[in-house]
């Protein structure tokens, strides 16, 4: 190759990968932000069904065994005033730290989520194949869009 186009041929290199590092920097930056409705499914039936039995041990005396509200307020329909849009980590980092009334942060983490799903499911968003985890900021991935109608 004579060597005045194998320069031409570096710089084009050069430039391709300088271009491609700003590229997938930039993409990087998206993908950690990118965020999932919670219609699409994120969390499993097995899920929910702990979180049933949990709710209605721990809740149920003031949300009402079907999330109707009696001394605590209704849990089904959500307040759209708190949750529509809401990041998932909402109602969970509220749950873990203020609920039960009277003993609040008194469950562990994953029987909170298991009664997180179990709300979810109530408000009638699906199952899915995996199970939510609330490792790593998981929950922040999700958000509370509309529940698919029936
Ligand atoms: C002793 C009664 C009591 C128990 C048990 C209880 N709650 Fe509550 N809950 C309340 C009351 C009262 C409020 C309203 C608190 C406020 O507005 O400051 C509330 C509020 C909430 C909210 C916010 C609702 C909204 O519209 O913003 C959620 C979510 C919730 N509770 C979940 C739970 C879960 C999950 C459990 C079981 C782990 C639980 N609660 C157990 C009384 C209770």
């Amino acid at each position: 190759m004579d060597p005045r186009h194998r320069s031409w041929v570096r710089a084009y290199v050069f430039v391709f990968a300088v271009s491609s590092v700003l590229v997938s920097f930039g993409r990087g930056e998206s993908e950690s932000l990118e965020r999932l409705g919670v219609s699409t499914g994120v969390f499993t039936e097995e899920q929910a069904e702990q979180g049933a039995e949990a709710f209605e041990h721990h809740c149920a005396g003031c949300h009402g065994s079907a999330l109707e509200g009696g001394f605590g307020p209704r849990l089904v329909p959500l307040d759209p005033f708190v949750y529509d849009g809401a990041l998932l980590s909402k109602p969970f980092a509220y749950m873990r730290t203020e609920m039960p009334f009277d003993a609040p942060g008194s469950l562990e983490d994953d029987v909170y989520l298991a009664i997180l799903t179990f709300i979810l499911r109530a408000n009638g968003y699906p199952s899915g194949d995996e199970p939510l985890s609330a490792e790593d900021d998981a929950l922040a991935r999700y958000v509370l869009d509309d529940p698919p109608a029936e």
